[in-house]
């Protein structure tokens, strides 16, 4: 399908068409991965952060946010709950906070990697450099979570005060060059975003060729100027899942938790929409009700490492097998 055809099917889809869409791509990502769904562990290091994206909760403008940042051995422990309760992929994330140095980040993950054997890392820590980037390389982080969160430069740089896309773009490719399994994604919903739009994320993350990619819909926080702006649509966003999982059929999608702010049964329609990943959260719970990227966001029960049975027996009432392995992307070698 030529971008032209691609556009004008996707201003043209009707209900029973989305619906059939999500079959077929549910299908491409059976045929790569069966009815797998992998699970990481999410640890929200820190809430600091030195930006101002207009619509994050966690921005350095907001002044109602209690601001904390874990020390190593607490995210030693949290990953030493998690390896206990199986989870052998982990996700580090945080604001772009620059107490974590690469000397603290690269010790942090030299220790995880001796302490607890076969374990997959993932940081998601915005834009460090290529220097850094290397450092926590070699110190054995094994994959990178920066979304685009906007392919177009207008918009991009709109919502970015101080940063620029060129920078963003830049960072992503350099991440692929290093040999980390790259994530990317965007918020679905953004001002200005419309058809167009929608079919240069998916003419950008086809070039781009990313190992990850996270789809969420914009939800607005109160405490940010972006407040009154309407939330994207989860329509949306499942459509884009979809056309991601056949551009990209051996991508790693996640079931993002903004999803299953908008709809309770959110998290089962993005599966059945092509994505093949959920990541519980295992920070300790007092820090969670800070990590207020969004209004709403589900933090209590549902995602928490306690409730890992009751998400394992949801996965499986969905139809599918949640797995706790590392998760690489299926083209992937494991670095000896
Ligand atoms: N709504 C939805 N997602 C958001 N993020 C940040 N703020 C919001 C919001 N208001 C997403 C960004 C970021 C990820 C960690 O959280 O896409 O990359």
């Amino acid at each position: 399908m030529s971008p032209v055809e691609l556009r004008s099917f996707m201003a043209s889809i009707d209900a029973r068409g989305r619906e059939e869409l999500m079959a077929l791509a549910r299908g491409v990502c059976d045929e790569q991965y069966g009815d797998g769904v992998f699970l990481r562990g999410l640890i929200e290091i820190s809430n600091y952060c030195r930006m101002s994206c207009l619509y994050c909760g966690i921005n350095r403008e907001i002044r109602s946010v209690q601001r904390y940042r874990l020390t190593p051995n607490e995210i030693i422990e949290c990953v030493a709950k998690g390896y206990e309760l199986g989870f052998r992929s982990f996700v580090l994330q945080g604001g772009e906070d620059p107490w974590f140095t690469d000397e603290i980040l690269s010790d942090l993950i030299g220790s995880i990697k001796s302490q607890f054997q076969g374990v997959a890392i993932t940081l998601s820590l915005g834009e460090r450099g290529r220097e850094s980037f290397e450092r926590l390389f070699k110190a054995g982080a094994d994959r990178y979570l920066l979304r685009h969160e906007s392919s177009s430069k207008r918009i991009y740089d709109t919502l970015h005060p101080g940063m620029s896309f060129e920078n963003r773009v830049e960072s992503l490719k350099c991440l692929k060059e290093i040999g980390f399994q790259t994530g990317a994604g965007l918020l679905v919903g953004l001002p200005g975003q419309g058809v167009d739009e929608y079919l240069d994320e998916l003419l950008f993350l086809r070039d781009l060729e990313p190992e990850m990619v996270g789809m969420g819909p914009f939800i607005p926080q109160s405490s940010t100027v972006m407040a009154n702006h309407p939330a994207g649509s989860l329509e949306d966003t499942l459509l884009l899942i979809s056309l991601i999982r056949i551009i990209l059929p051996q991508a790693l999608i996640p079931a993002t938790t903004a999803v299953s702010t908008l709809n309770p049964n959110g998290r089962k329609m993005a599966l059945d929409a092509g994505a093949n990943v959920i990541m519980p959260n295992l920070s300790p719970f007092a820090n969670r009700c800070k990590y207020t990227l969004y209004d709403g966001k589900r933090f209590v029960s549902e995602e928490s490492a306690e409730e890992l049975n009751a998400i394992k027996q949801d996965i499986a009432s969905y139809g599918y097998v949640a797995k706790m392995e590392r998760g690489d992307h299926k083209l992937w070698r494991v670095r000896e």
